[in-house]
């Protein structure tokens, strides 16, 4: 089966798209897939390198700026660019570029399993050289710092010389567009570069933000310079530092050069950046670059092995489905500093912020195929929770922490609060992802250096800003669920959910850590200032919690006012109204019943045993009805729920419309780099969904079904750290576990045994 994302011809306008389809990383860089030697005149780019987390920070220009509205917001920069590299022909110096000449062959590849871009061009030259040009780019899985290109140059019909110039260029900016609220709409350039050397045969930048004061560099050298050369020179001025070399090139010998980029920052390179850089080199040096391929594609094969989905029936959703997992891969921050952007490290759209996208969205493929990245996000968001703990306060409330509905270094970032910091639920949805880990791995240790602290502290907020009510029970007013279109209520089903939940389970922690006498459990109450006293009423509020239901639907309402609006008029709105949030002032949208997507029926898929099944049912056909889906968040949560109620069609429909989101370009702004969350969405849409994957107390749940397009389908889960491999075929379900010892499961309710060396098979 294809591991190959592949592309035969050039279509201009979809070149801006394929530069986040063809983009790499590492978690830590991104580079888009951009034209070493750019596309020339008028083709529209967003030529992009970042770091993860590396930003700067910008006012918020307000007309009418009220308490506590954040005055400024951060943006991840676009860094010091090494791709650039042009090739020169003969003595002409005929410049190689598609817009010139002739393009007779095209090809480039995403290998997904060797981690590389390949991108080879047979050209013809206006006077008629003939060439051969490939480009084969790495961003290194295992030296986090390094992006490297090779060059080959084979010249078809002639020997003569051949120029190939590097840049390295600190002349960058990032891509703003007023027009669109989901990409930055100013703010253009912020980096600055401040040392510019030329250190022997290297060249060196480093460049500063404005207001973060944060700062960058990047080392860049050339190598596999063979007996052709004829000449060097380098010239190096404020902004940009210009490498040339003159090759006397042979007809069909290949000329072949190489360039390596070490990016560093001082988030993560405290001290002299120059001296990190080059002591980087200086590891890099014994490195020969087939050692670098070899050891991207055993760190891939690795990957693949325990994160690997097959399916035997569509050719084309196989491949949408590794291209999603294989950026997911690329995207996760791996330190706490950083987490994973809305767009990853694939572009701008959302400026580079982390939400609660990760959480939800992100995390359970991580927490179920590599357990370890999953920690690590984790650990960043611990890292932000004296943020929380102050923009609680800021915000009003007595104690507790509140997370910024957007962010990158932890402070919030959002400007337009109705559908930005009112999504109070982003706290709720982080302590889910603590307890899910907590299920899944029984990780005690991660719990009481991480988990319990930001558990108590999320509990501690929805006991200052709900109440009790006159009829006992517990709301929570002003708030905003998931969905977008529907702001600022009182009861959103979704906040009160999950925050029952939160509250439910900080209790239930905190009774099972009074259980492990350790003096370091005392001292964590005695630091957060913990009474057993304060618990217990994280215990009334989560048992009297409200969840909003209308009898006469025989559904979860929305929240308190949402059934009581007029349904919009759909029938009356052209396709090319779609996405509304573009073509709708929001007060017209929020005074109907129209969701962005998935609301009270996410609760339900993350929460299922808070309503009954015929509620469950009642609910999906409600807001199907009603959802626009204009959130690349929602066609995986009405696919994973119409699996659990036996709408396969259905499910396969939406799951669909899922896994080729950013291949197919179907939302029309991949360019702004993909959709994360819709990503990780993909995986879940099949494990949770088809496979009916739950992570609960007492263990994995799994209720599997097979779409009848299919033949077979298979996929690897994590518990208590053994992978079991799991196959659902016509034949039934089989299970194997890959390592470790024995395990219990349930399956369609049973418990079932899974035994080392043997392949535990089941009926539907
Ligand atoms: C969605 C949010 C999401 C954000 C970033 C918005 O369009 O409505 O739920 O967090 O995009 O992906």
């Amino acid at each position: 089966m294809s591991w190959k994302i592949e592309r035969h011809s050039i279509k201009e306008m979809d070149l801006n798209n394929e530069e986040s389809l063809f983009s790499l990383g590492n978690g830590y860089i991104g580079v888009r897939g951009n034209f070493e030697e750019s596309y020339g005149r008028a083709v529209p780019t967003v030529r992009g390198t970042y770091l993860n987390a590396f930003h700067d920070v910008i006012d918020i220009p307000y007309g009418e700026k009220l308490f506590a509205f954040p005055d400024t917001q951060q943006k991840m920069l676009n860094v010091i660019d090494g791709q650039t590299i042009h090739i020169y022909l003969g003595k002409e110096k005929e410049h190689f570029s598609i817009q010139e000449g002739e393009v007779v062959e095209y090809g480039r590849i995403l290998h997904l399993d060797k981690g590389k871009t390949l991108r080879s061009i047979k050209w013809r030259s206006p006077l008629g050289k003939e060439v051969e040009v490939q480009f084969e780019r790495v961003v290194s899985f295992v030296h986090r710092e390094l992006f490297f290109i090779k060059v080959s140059v084979i010249p078809l019909n002639f020997s003569e010389t051949i120029t190939i110039v590097s840049t390295l260029d600190g002349e960058v900016e990032n891509f703003v567009d007023p027009g669109d609220p989901r990409v930055g709409a100013g703010h253009a350039k912020l980096l600055h570069v401040n040392e510019s050397e030329v250190l022997g045969e290297s060249a060196f930048l480093k460049s500063k933000a404005e207001r973060s004061k944060l700062e960058m560099a990047c080392l860049s050298y050339h190598k596999g310079l063979d007996d052709k050369l004829v000449d060097v020179s380098k010239e190096a001025d404020e902004q940009r530092i210009v490498f040339t070399y003159e090759y006397q090139a042979d007809q069909a010998k290949p000329v072949v050069f190489s360039k390596w980029n070490i990016y560093v920052d001082d988030l993560r390179h405290n001290g002299d950046l120059r001296q990190k850089a080059v002591r980087i080199k200086g590891q890099l040096d014994s490195i020969h670059e087939n050692q670098l391929l070899e050891a991207q594609e055993k760190y891939l094969k690795q990957y693949w092995e325990r994160s690997d989905v097959e399916v035997d029936g569509d050719e084309a959703l196989q491949e949408g489905i590794r291209f999603n997992l294989y950026h997911l891969l690329q995207s996760a921050g791996r330190d706490k500093f950083s987490n994973i952007t809305a767009k990853g490290l694939s572009g701008e759209g959302y400026e580079g912020h982390y939400f609660w996208d990760t959480e939800i969205y992100m995390i359970p493929v991580f927490l179920m195929t590599a357990p370890d990245l999953a920690k690590q996000l984790l650990v960043y968001r611990h890292s932000i929770l004296d943020n929380a703990r102050n923009r609680a306060l800021e915000m009003g409330h007595n104690q507790g922490a509140l997370f910024p509905w957007r962010t990158i270094n932890g402070e919030e970032c959002s400007s337009y609060f109705p559908a930005g910091t009112a999504q109070y639920h982003i706290s709720a949805d982080i302590a889910y992802s603590y307890i899910q880990y907590y299920h899944a791995t029984g990780d005690e240790d991660f719990l009481m250096d991480y988990g319990a602290e930001v558990l108590m502290e999320t509990a501690r907020l929805w006991i200052d800003m709900g109440h009790f009510r006159k009829d006992g029970t517990f709301g929570i007013d002003n708030v905003t669920g998931p969905d977008e279109y529907t702001c600022i209520v009182n009861n959103n089903y979704y906040t009160n959910a999950m925050a029952k939940h939160n509250l439910e389970w900080a209790y239930r922690v905190y009774e099972k850590m009074k259980t492990w006498e350790d003096n370091d459990v005392e001292k964590l109450w005695e630091r957060l200032d913990l009474s057993g006293k304060e618990v217990e009423s994280f215990k009334r509020a989560a048992e009297g919690m409200y969840l909003p239901y209308n009898e006469s639907l025989q559904i979860n309402a929305q929240d308190d006012s949402f059934l009581n609006k007029a349904v919009w008029d759909f029938e009356n709105t052209p396709k090319e109204h779609y996405p509304l949030l573009l073509h709708f002032h929001p007060l017209t949208l929020y005074r109907y019943q129209v969701c962005k997507q998935a609301d009270t029926v996410l609760a339900h898929f993350l929460l299922e045993d808070y309503s009954d099944e015929e509620t469950i049912h009642h609910s999906y056909d409600y807001y199907e009805r009603i959802t626009t889906h204009d959130s690349s968040l929602s066609s995986c949560v009405f696919s994973m729920m119409a699996s659990k109620l036996g709408d396969m069609d259905k499910a396969y429909h939406y799951f669909e419309e899922t896994a080729r989101l950013d291949l197919d370009n179907t939302h029309g702004n991949t360019k702004d780099g993909l959709h994360m969350a819709n990503m990780g969405g993909t995986w879940m849409a099949i494990v949770f969904g088809f496979a009916g994957l739950r992570i609960k107390p007492e263990g994995l749940h799994l209720m599997p079904k097979l779409p009848e397009e299919w033949n077979s389908y298979a996929f690897h889960l994590h518990y208590y750290g053994r992978p079991i491999k799991v196959k659902v075929s016509r034949d039934g379900i089989a299970l194997d576990l890959v390592e470790g010892d024995s395990v219990k499961l349930f399956v369609n309710g049973e418990e079932v045994e899974v035994i080392p060396g043997e392949t535990t098979k089941l009926a539907f």
